[in-house]
């Protein structure tokens, strides 16, 4: 299990213990997580489950592939260097304390 925390845009937190091997988005999805709305399940055609990872933490991850930068171009609220679609980042051991941005808005 890793630990994840989520920072709301009015900066509410919520933590989160997740199983790695599945994706951030359906960790944060069963958990209840505010604010990620994930309409399309995961499958890459929605941008509501854009976040925002915190800087140290951007460079433990897979590079977005072209398709999610693709996608993210339809998020509703602005992206910037830290943007991510949650589906597509895998959790993996080494992202135990993982911190991630709420927009203030998925649509
Ligand atoms: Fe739809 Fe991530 S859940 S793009």
């Amino acid at each position: 299990m890793i630990q994840i925390r989520f920072i709301a845009f009015d900066n509410s937190e919520q933590t989160l213990l997740a199983e790695t091997g599945q994706s951030l988005m359906k960790a944060a999805v069963d958990a209840g997580v505010t604010g990620i709305d994930a309409d399309c399940g995961g499958t890459l055609t929605c941008a509501t489950c854009h976040v925002m990872v915190d800087e140290p933490w951007i460079f433990q991850l897979v590079p977005a592939g072209q398709d999610e930068t693709d996608m993210l171009d339809f998020a509703a609220s602005p992206v910037g260097p830290g943007s991510r679609l949650c589906c597509q980042i895998l959790l993996k051991p080494e992202l135990d304390g993982l911190v991630v941005r709420l927009p203030a808005s998925q649509y």
